[in-house]
């Protein structure tokens, strides 16, 4: 496995590999690899001849009250679970060669940031765009994996692939959860042991609205006071939001809502902030 750390070597690697006809499937993550992510280079595995994995906490998705400087780090855990998966190349480039001085441009959307987690992390989105935009032209990716979990960020990368004629499929995996079924979070090493065990809320809350959806339950304002009322039975969930928003666009979901919606979580624990979600399917209206 070949660690890179400039984009010119990336770049070069990855034309190198073009050139010779193979494909190239890219996972970028920010490090402190969990299972959620070894899943996504199993499915950039299976997908293409080459897989690159990126290791970049980029500092330009953080707000400045964010854990930026407190993100947890371990890069040579990294690399060994990274190497256990069939990586080929980790691309762990430094701040400085990322956003060198004089770095100005950014990439931004009008709609899909400014919903869900976008109105507590204005800059976020933005963030992400603008380093996914920049990974995708040094990694040259044919295949990019996004983890469903965090999926307003798959939908704002998909948008920003979309609009800007960038030649690569961006590709969804599901949530990797727990035995308990928290889903896995680089996050969940903050929780306490308290914390810890009442976080399975979240997921209790997205099921039971996946039960009453399927016993043909389609009134929006009763199933998101049925989630609410499942969090907040928890002494320390702070809900930050419980929202169903229309598919693709997320746009506000209807009071009978009709086809595909996602109905999406952030709650606190202390000061870590989860986030789940799920799609429901409801039937067409009429
Ligand atoms: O999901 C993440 O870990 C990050 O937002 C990403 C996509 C690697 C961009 O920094």
């Amino acid at each position: 496995m070949l660690v890179l750390e400039t984009a010119a070597k990336m770049q070069a690697f990855s034309k190198a590999q073009r050139a010779d006809g193979k494909t190239i499937g890219f996972v970028p993550t920010m490090g402190y690899l969990h299972e959620g992510h070894l899943a996504l280079m199993r499915k950039a595995r299976e997908l293409a001849d080459v897989v690159v994995l990126s290791i970049f906490v980029n500092p330009t998705q953080f707000g400045k009250n964010e854990d930026l400087d407190k993100y947890p780090r371990d890069f040579d855990r990294d690399s060994k679970l990274a190497d256990s998966v069939g990586v080929d190349v980790i691309f762990f480039p430094k701040p400085e060669e990322m956003y060198p001085a004089g770095y100005q441009t950014s990439i931004s959307l009008a709609n899909l940031p400014t919903v869900l987690c976008g109105k507590s992390r204005p800059v976020h989105f933005g963030g992400v765009a603008t380093v996914c935009c920049k990974l995708f032209n040094i990694v040259q990716p044919h295949f990019a994996v996004f983890g469903k979990k965090d999926y307003q960020q798959f939908l704002v990368v998909g948008r920003m692939v979309k609009d800007l004629n960038m030649d690569l499929e961006i590709i969804g995996a599901p949530t990797v959860r727990e035995s308990d079924g928290l889903a896995m979070s680089s996050r969940n090493v903050y929780l306490t042991p308290a914390q810890r065990a009442q976080a399975p809320a979240l997921i209790e809350a997205l099921r039971r609205a996946e039960k009453m959806v399927a016993a043909g339950h389609r009134d929006r304002d009763e199933i998101l006071a049925e989630v609410r009322h499942i969090v907040e039975s928890r002494p320390d969930a702070r809900i930050d939001y419980v929202e169903m928003l229309k598919l693709p666009d997320l746009v506000d979901a209807a009071a009978q809502p009709a086809g595909a919606h996602l109905l999406a979580l952030a709650v606190f624990f202390g000061k870590t902030r989860l986030i789940d979600n799920t799609v429901l399917e409801f039937g067409l209206a009429g």
